[in-house]
């Protein structure tokens, strides 16, 4: 589904990937580890068509980073969805019209919407929040709304950037819980984190970046 090969790029000629290679079957969950500034966000955006690779490719699906025509880039988008560290709420919209907004865009009709949206928070868990603003949400909360809102295309691969970045030990579980139960019915997760408590938790593939690279490694022996 996901195939990441000979990837070259830079930030103003400062390397950040000399050869990132990364396989990801359909229904797969992996994390990506490695520390602060290793390229974890840069390596997100590839995935989501953000960023281009200055040499090498990025496929997923149908569409490789070399010759995607950027009116494809808003299709493949839809089949991923996005989780970041800072939930990116609209803060004036309550949590349904957070998720309602995101389909408004589409050609989606009002009924659809509905179904869509309440199926989504039911997912999460947070039906009894849906007229709530994100300012009477804690953290966890607000996750689980962003998670929601990931959901709503039913995407074939959602990519979360540090999405426990913001949360105490105890929500960052059930986040990862909630992570592992999406998976579960089948689609693909990709996680990127430093926090290895969680990573921990999961016996499933760690993709460790190091020097511009992507090292496998059992996160026992290879934490840092
Ligand atoms: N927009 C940018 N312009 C220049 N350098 C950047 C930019 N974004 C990231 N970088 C650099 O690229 C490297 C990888 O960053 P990033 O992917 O954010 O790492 P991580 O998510 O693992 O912390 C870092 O050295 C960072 O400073
Ligand atoms: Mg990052």
């Amino acid at each position: 589904m996901l195939s990441i090969q000979n990837v070259y790029f830079d930030f103003a000629n400062q390397p950040v990937f000399s050869d990132l290679n990364l396989e990801m079957k359909q229904g797969d969950f992996a994390f990506i580890i490695g520390k602060s500034g290793a390229g974890k966000t840069t390596l997100l955006q590839f995935i989501y068509f953000n960023l281009k690779p200055h040499s090498g490719n990025i496929i997923l699906q149908d569409f490789n980073s070399a010759t995607i025509k950027s009116k494809d880039i808003p299709l493949i988008r839809r089949k991923i969805g996005v989780v970041f560290q800072d939930f990116k709420l609209l803060k004036n919209r309550n949590v349904y019209d957070n998720l309602a907004f995101v389909l408004e865009v589409t050609n989606t009709t009002r009924k659809e919407i509905k179904r869509k949206v309440n199926n989504a928070l039911s997912e999460v868990g947070l039906s009894h929040k849906r007229l709530n603003m994100p300012d009477e949400l804690s953290g966890g909360e607000k996750q689980r709304v962003a998670i929601a809102r990931a959901l709503l295309n039913d995407p074939i691969l959602i990519l979360a950037d540090e999405p426990t970045g913001n949360l105490d030990p105890e929500t960052s579980n059930e986040i990862l819980d909630i992570l592992l139960k999406i998976n579960k019915s089948g689609t693909a997760v990709l996680v990127a984190t430093h926090n290895y408590d969680i990573v921990r938790k999961v016996n499933t593939r760690i993709f460790k970046i190091e020097d511009g690279k992507v090292v496998k490694g059992i996160l026992k022996t290879n934490t840092n």
